[in-house]
């Protein structure tokens, strides 16, 4: 009666990762289904955004293997990893503080030389981010926190991408622009791309996300339905902490 379970989008099968000597993966299996947003949650120095740094090749893992709809990613280049249809949204942004609004957003279609689609697309950033169509020509260094995540998150978007990863992208910002960043999340994810977030913040994470996995040092220790983790009281006890319930 049940059908086959469908391929995933998005698969790290037993990755073992170290630095130096120091192992930073055991044996993580993470996948992520085509349509999803799937949420990686964690303490500090779990080995979060190592994780992102192995989808996106700036790490290789010693073992394991790292799928994307259906081919694998080890040993590519970063720049054949976006091509493959994966953007990035990093910690902190990362923005050209020197560069306008505009030339950062452009950026990101830089696998892209299809001008009048790129043009296009442009436009429809303003439409999905209709506060930066003031500030095309502002430096991006002088944005708000929240403003620059926008930045960055239309800036992924303009490789046309069928995933995108993000680290933290409600870290540091006010609560207004935490609910628009998650609802742009969502709204990015129902246009159909599929959605690969590290979060600290479990509750925020679970409100939007269709799976989530908890790392502990390396470790996967619990996994599943956003929903059910919501109401599991062990995550409720390591990370949603008694009090910020709401
Ligand atoms: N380039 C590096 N060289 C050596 N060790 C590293 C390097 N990058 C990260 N580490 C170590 O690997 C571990 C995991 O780091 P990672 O950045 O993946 O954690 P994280 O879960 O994202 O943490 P945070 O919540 O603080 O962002 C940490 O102990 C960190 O010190
Ligand atoms: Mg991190």
């Amino acid at each position: 009666m049940t059908n086959p379970a469908p391929e995933p989008l998005l698969a790290l099968s037993n990755v073992n990762t170290f630095y130096g000597q120091a192992q930073v993966h055991f044996d993580l299996s993470i996948t992520v289904a085509r349509g999803h947003i799937v949420c990686l949650l964690g303490g500090n120095a779990s080995g979060k955004s190592t994780t992102m740094k192995i989808i996106l090749g700036l790490v290789k893992p010693r073992s394991g293997e790292v799928s994307f709809d259906g081919a694998s990613l080890i040993g590519l280049t970063t720049p054949q990893i976006v091509r493959r249809g994966i953007a990035s949204v990093p910690e902190a942004r990362r923005l050209f503080a020197d560069m306008s609004v505009r030339e950062n957003i452009l950026m990101g279609a830089f696998v892209r030389n299809d001008r009048e689609a790129i043009a296009q697309d442009l436009d429809k950033m303003l439409t999905l981010f209709p506060k930066l169509g003031q500030r095309l020509a502002q430096r991006a260094g002088s944005l708000s926190g929240g403003e620059q995540q926008m930045v960055a998150m239309a800036r992924a978007l303009m490789s046309r991408p069928r995933m995108i990863v993000m680290d933290e992208p409600t870290m540091g910002l006010s609560p207004l622009y935490v609910d628009r960043v998650l609802e742009l999340i969502r709204t990015i994810n129902r246009e159909g791309v599929s959605v690969f977030m590290v979060e600290q913040n479990a509750s925020l994470a679970l409100e939007i996300a269709h799976e989530a996995y908890v790392l502990q040092t390396g470790k996967i220790v619990l996994s599943g339905p956003a929903r059910a983790l919501k109401d599991d009281p062990r995550i409720r006890d390591a990370y949603l902490g008694g009090s910020e319930a709401a």
